[in-house]
């Protein structure tokens, strides 16, 4: 068996033609795809469109005359090797995480053992809603892989988030993931009779990141008080994994050096524990010497108490309590001391304030290749949000990059890293 199996699930919005596109793609990495439509899917695109691209059955319901299958959705949920849901809409997104299975798909789902990637696309407002945002939180406790939707102008004629992700980006995910395994295991080059999907991407160039490896530091610090408290900061941790993501994606090798994170790390990507700076700097420095690319995504404290408590501190009638902070060490600042040729330093600089000039004097003292500049108090950037908004400057200039999703901007960060290794 040389090829991966989709079950390619379709529903009803307007970016239901672009479904055909990701079943071509799929089709040309070698992939078999059994196509399974909504009703509503089929009124913004026949079934005979993807009849005409596919020997197999285009399945629209379960009792369709036409299907020759009489227990259709368990058959089709235990013959595939990922079910792929391009477009997602808010109301099979609903249906999934509810258990609700009143059609085909959503049958198709209940019933499926193998992994499931969703796709969605819907206007802003839907995507936003908090219905719609508490069950992708839901399917994704249970474990069901999201190819984020983009920014962008939609159907609709507004612009917000609620585009569907590009189609080459949807493919380069799911193979990703058929490859990797939910597990995390396997690279791609144990594929039975050497046919992967991946390494064929890989060997056409699409994964312009496959010589790379490229080390990440995500999340925020604690710094111990005592056995109980902390001192710690905002972040989530959504920006260095969505580098990460982006980066595995692309063919890289991926190491992250995590601190406390809100969010889960992707699969595929090598995880290490560095909760304080102290932690994550000698996590950081032990991969080093093999990384192509450092990225320091992390929220380091800059202080951390001097002398943490072996014990718990008791409040002893005491009103005020002083705590005396020294300076952490700047993983950034020594990673860039102790660059070998070739390796490209990238920094974050969040500000509140004069931005643009505070970021280039951190690029210039930290002695960075690319700075990420933030301002966090515009709507919609920063921390534990989905989206940011940054200018990237490097030596050669600045690009500018408008409210996007955290997914997008990775990917608008490694094309810029790519440009730096081939000057
Ligand atoms: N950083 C690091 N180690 C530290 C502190 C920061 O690696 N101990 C990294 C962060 O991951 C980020 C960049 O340095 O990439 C942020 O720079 P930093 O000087 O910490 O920014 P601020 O804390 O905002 O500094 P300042 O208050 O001086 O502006």
């Amino acid at each position: 068996m040389n090829k991966y199996r989709v079950g390619l699930g379709v529903s009803g919005g307007i970016a239901a033609y672009k479904a055909v596109e990701v079943m071509r793609l799929l089709q040309k990495s070698g992939c078999d795809v059994n196509v399974a439509m909504t009703r509503h899917a089929t009124e913004f695109v026949q079934p005979l469109t993807f009849k005409a691209l596919n020997e197999g059955h285009v399945i629209v319901d379960d009792y369709d005359p036409a299907n020759p299958d009489p227990i259709a959705h368990i058959n089709f949920s235990q013959n595939i090797d990922l079910l792929l849901i391009v477009p997602a809409t808010a109301n099979i997104i609903a249906k999934f995480a509810n258990g609700v299975a009143d059609d085909f798909l959503s049958s198709t789902y209940l019933a499926c053992t193998a992994p499931v990637m969703i796709a969605p696309a819907m206007n802003t407002t839907m995507w936003e809603q908090p219905a719609t945002q508490r069950n992708i939180e839901q399917l994704k406790t249970d474990g069901v892989h999201f190819v984020e939707p983009v920014s962008g102008e939609l159907a609709c004629k507004t612009v917000g988030t609620g585009k569907l992700e590009d189609v080459d980006n949807i493919v380069r995910q799911a193979l990703s993931l058929l490859e990797i395994g939910t597990d995390g295991k396997g690279n791609g080059e144990n594929h039975p009779g050497g046919e992967s999907p991946l390494l064929l991407l890989r060997k056409e160039g699409s994964l312009d990141l496959a010589r790379e490896h490229v080390l990440i530091t995500v999340g925020g610090t604690r710094e111990a008080i005592d056995p109980v408290r902390f001192i710690s900061n905002h972040s989530s941790g959504k920006m260095g994994f969505a580098v990460a993501e982006a980066a595995r994606d692309r063919g890289a090798e991926v190491t992250v050096v995590a601190g406390a994170t809100t969010v889960e790390a992707p699969a595929g990507v090598k995880v290490i524990k560095g909760i304080s700076a102290r932690e994550m700097f000698d996590g950081v420095m032990a991969e080093l010497p093999s990384a192509t690319v450092f990225v320091g995504a992390a929220a380091v404290a800059d202080y951390a108490p001097a002398n943490a408590a072996n014990a718990k501190i008791k409040k002893e009638d005491k009103d005020t309590l002083t705590l005396e902070l020294k300076k952490t060490p700047d993983i950034l600042s020594e990673v860039s001391k102790r660059r070998k040729d070739g390796q490209i330093v990238v920094g974050f600089a969040a500000e509140t304030n004069d931005v643009i000039t505070y970021a280039k004097i951190k690029m210039g003292k930290k002695g960075l290749d690319l700075v990420v500049a933030n301002d966090i108090t515009q709507s919609g950037a920063g921390f534990n949000t989905d989206t940011n908004i940054a200018t990237l400057i490097t030596k050669n200039g600045q690009v500018e990059l408008p409210l996007m999703s955290k997914r997008e901007m990775a990917d608008k960060i490694l094309d810029e890293i790519l440009k730096l290794r081939k000057a």
